[in-house]
C-alpha cells in the first residue's frame, strides 16, 4: 500500500530536525531582524529554514484579517498549521509574531507540539519599541490612528517561562544569534 513518506524519512535525507523557532515580543522588537540572521548562519551551515513574518503572512494566506483577539487567534492557528507542515518536512522554521497572550501562545504550542516549540521571547521594552518606531505605528497608535495597537491599547502578556530571553537592546545581533544556536545545538 502507498503511504505518505513520514518526518524521519525527511529528516534523514535532509540530515536535520525541523523545529520551530516561535519568536514572541512588541511590535519593533527586534523579531524579524534576528530571525533573518539566524536564517542567514543556519543557512551558512548547510541547514534548510523557512521564515514566517507577521506583515508577509497578512499580505499573503492570512489577507483580510485584523487585529482583533479573535482575528489574531484565527492568524496564529493557520501560522501554527503551516509551521506544522513545515516542521514536519524536517525544516527549522523561524516564526516571527507578536503573539501577544499567553493564551494565543499556547494555541501555537498546542498545534506545532511542545517538543517542537521553542519560545524565544525578543525582550524590548515598549519605550525602546516606540522609540525606534521603525514602521511609523506607534505615532500612529498614539494618534489614534490605529486600533487595537500591542502596548498601546491592546495587550503584550510577558511570556512566564520562555525557552530563551533576548534583550535586543543590550546585544549585538552577533549575540542575539549566537544565544538561539547555542540553545538549539545544546537541545539537539
Ligand atoms: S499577531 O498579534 O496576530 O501575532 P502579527 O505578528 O501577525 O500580530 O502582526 C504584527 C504586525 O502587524 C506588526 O509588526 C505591525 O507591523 C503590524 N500591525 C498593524 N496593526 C497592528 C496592531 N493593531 N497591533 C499590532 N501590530 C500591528
Amino acid at each position: 500500500m502507498n503511504t505518505i513518506l513520514q518526518r524521519e524519512e525527511k529528516e534523514k535525507l535532509l540530515t536535520q530536525k525541523g523545529i520551530a523557532i516561535w519568536m514572541t515580543g512588541l511590535s519593533g522588537s527586534g523579531k524579524t531582524t534576528i530571525g533573518i540572521a539566524l536564517e542567514k548562519e543556519l543557512h551558512s551551515k548547510g541547514l534548510l529554514t523557512q521564515i514566517l513574518d507577521g506583515d508577509i503572512i497578512r499580505e499573503g494566506i492570512n489577507k483580510g484579517l485584523g487585529f482583533s483577539n479573535e482575528e489574531r487567534k484565527e492568524n496564529i492557528r493557520r501560522i501554527a498549521e503551516v509551521t506544522k507542515l513545515f516542521v514536519n518536512c524536517g525544516i527549522i522554521t523561524i516564526c516571527c509574531f507578536v503573539s501577544p497572550t499567553e493564551e494565543i501562545r499556547t494555541i501555537a504550542k498546542t498545534i506545532i507540539g511542545e517538543k517542537d516549540f521553542v519560545e524565544v521571547f525578543i525582550n524590548a521594552s515598549l519605550e525602546v519599541c516606540e522609540q525606534r518606531d521603525v514602521k511609523g505605528l506607534y505615532t500612529k497608535a498614539r494618534k489614534g490612528e490605529i486600533k487595537d495597537f500591542t502596548g498601546i491599547n491592546a495587550p503584550y502578556e510577558v511570556p512566564m517561562h520562555p525557552a530563551i530571553e533576548i534583550r535586543t537592546n543590550e546585544k549585538s545581533e552577533e549575540d542575539c544569534v549566537k544565544m538561539i544556536l547555542e540553545y538549539l545545538e545544546r537541545h539537539n
